[in-house]
């Protein structure tokens, strides 16, 4: 069966902003995440206490948390990698932090700029002090589907590494396909290994970026296996400067499209969200990848 309803993270201005090569304006992310807001979205991601030099497209992480509108009752997490980013993220309030480790040595090295086992030890003390000051925390978990260095990557390799996360005692793991190689199947095999393990789907959540056209198919896999909190990006945009290969996220429009379809209720208004993103096709100076976005901007 299908959830009646599903949760969307937005994550357009972290996942999505972090990959454009135009540095956006602030005040064009403060305007983004509001009309994501008003389109119907109570998840946002919006940015990254990361080293401004990993990310520069995100170097302005302070100034948009000063500008931007908070609408009551939606969610507006960071991602945060280490103490200095929590540091930085409990200086301008936040609630809630998503931190962020890899199902691969290689990536980890490449994103972290350490191993596995050193990256985990680096969120220890986040996770333990970030939920001490009452915020919700969240872990990514990155490369669970494929590897642009390693190859294949083992179920087994992704549950441990996965549960090692949540059990630093984050509340959500969301398993991400960095580079978008993963197919139904897959996701049907890892969702039911991480069950057979002792975490059920309840605590999953899915990212997948759709570089091989498999988001929406996985989506529905997953949905199937009985999870409800899906990672998009309004328009498509995105991707990750570490990662070989890795396109835009699902799109957030496409998304709801086939939901709404599915009678699955999500709370966005489409169209609202979809004049958004043609506003921020503008903005980058290229036409949004989604499907749904170009069929509905040329009616
Ligand atoms: P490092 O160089 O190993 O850091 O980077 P360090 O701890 O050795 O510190 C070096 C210097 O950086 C120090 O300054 C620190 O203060 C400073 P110095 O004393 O030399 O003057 N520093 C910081 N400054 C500001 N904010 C900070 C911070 N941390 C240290 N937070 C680090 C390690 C983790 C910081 C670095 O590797 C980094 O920033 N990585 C971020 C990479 C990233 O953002 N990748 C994209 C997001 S992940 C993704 O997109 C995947 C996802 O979407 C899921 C999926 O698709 O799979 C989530
Ligand atoms: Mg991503």
């Amino acid at each position: 069966g299908l959830p009646d309803r599903v949760t969307i993270y937005e994550v357009g201005p972290r996942d999505g902003l972090q990959n454009e090569s135009v540095i956006v304006p602030v005040e064009t992310k403060a305007r983004l995440v509001s009309r994501l807001a008003a389109a119907g979205l109570t998840t946002i991601e919006t940015t990254s206490f990361v080293h401004p030099k990993w990310v520069p497209q995100l170097a302005d992480a302070e100034e948009l948390l000063e500008r931007m509108e908070r609408v009551p009752g939606v969610r507006y997490p960071v991602l945060v990698p280490n103490e200095r980013g929590l540091d930085r993220a409990l200086e301008r309030g936040v609630t809630e932090i998503a931190i962020f480790g890899s199902a691969t040595e290689t990536f980890a090295r490449r994103n972290l700029n350490r191993g596995l086992d050193a990256s985990i030890e680096m969120f220890a003390p986040v996770v333990a002090r970030a939920t001490a000051a009452g915020m919700r925390v969240r872990a990514y978990l990155s490369m669970c589907f494929g590897d642009p260095w390693e190859g294949p990557v083992p179920v087994e390799q992704v549950v441990r590494t996965g549960r090692r996360l949540l059990d630093l005692g984050c509340a959500e793991l969301s398993l991400g396909d960095t580079i978008g190689v993963g197919t139904p199947g897959h996701v049907t095999a890892l969702i039911g290994a991480f069950a057979a393990a002792g975490t059920g789907p309840g605590r999953l959540a899915v990212h997948f970026h759709d570089t091989y056209g498999q988001a929406l198919a996985n989506t529905l896999a997953a949905l199937r296996a009985g999870v409800t909190v899906v990672d998009a990006s309004a328009g498509g945009i995105g991707g990750c400067p570490y990662a070989r290969s890795a396109t835009g996220n699902l799109a957030t429009e496409d998304l709801v499209w086939m939901l709404t379809g599915l009678g699955v209720r999500t709370g966005v208004d489409l169209e609202s969200l979809v004049a958004t993103s043609a506003w921020l096709a503008g903005e980058l100076g290229r036409p949004s990848p989604s499907r749904v976005v170009q069929a509905m901007s040329s009616e």
